[in-house]
């Protein structure tokens, strides 16, 4: 299925493609956004491997618009132990965050996600650290299952949303 752009109100998600990497740079080498993606700026080639299409359909990244602009990015990507799930990301730039522009995200992802996937399970993985970031997540709908230590990056919580209505 063709990749579609999701939109409520002011809020749109645009699947991102090839010809989209002069924009996407502009957010994987920027500080306010990378600090929460992976910690380090993109090259080019790691963007267009990752972030602009190629992977889909089992990764479908989107850009964060508001009012026309881009303001942030999210992806979901499915689950690869057979299960009927995935994981979901989100960071907006920091001059979006708190007027609900990532509640509306949300709202917008799972619910394409529950339409059209029918995954039963949906899970995000905030750092422990980011105590923003799992307010939020709780906020929308996920509750904390495991907290994960020892891993190649710092202690995060496994949040997870069983499939109810958003
Ligand atoms: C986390 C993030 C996606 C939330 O999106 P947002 O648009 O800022 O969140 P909203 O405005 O929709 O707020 C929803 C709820 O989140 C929580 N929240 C949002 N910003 C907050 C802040 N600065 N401090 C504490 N709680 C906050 C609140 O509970 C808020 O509900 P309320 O407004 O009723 O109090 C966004 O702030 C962001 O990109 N942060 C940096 C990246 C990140 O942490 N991503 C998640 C990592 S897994």
């Amino acid at each position: 299925m063709d990749p579609q752009v999701l939109e409520d109100g002011r809020v749109r998600l645009r699947p991102t493609s090839v010809g989209d990497l002069a924009m996407a740079r502009g957010l994987f080498t920027d500080p306010g956004f990378y600090e929460h993606w992976d910690g380090a700026p993109k090259a080019d080639a790691e963007i267009v491997e990752k972030y602009l299409g190629a992977r889909r359909p089992g990764v479908e990244c989107f850009f964060v618009e508001v009012d026309g602009s881009v303001v942030g990015f999210t992806q979901y990507h499915a689950a690869d132990d057979g299960d009927q799930g995935g994981g979901m990301d989100l960071v907006l730039l920091p001059q979006a965050r708190g007027q609900g522009i990532g509640t509306a995200v949300v709202r917008l992802l799972v619910g394409h996600i529950q339409r059209t996937l029918l995954w039963c399970r949906i899970t995000v993985d905030p750092e422990v650290d980011n105590e923003r970031g799992v307010t939020f997540w709780s906020r929308v709908g996920f509750v904390r299952t495991r907290l994960v230590d020892g891993d190649e990056r710092p202690p995060y919580w496994l949040m997870e949303r069983r499939s109810h209505p958003i």
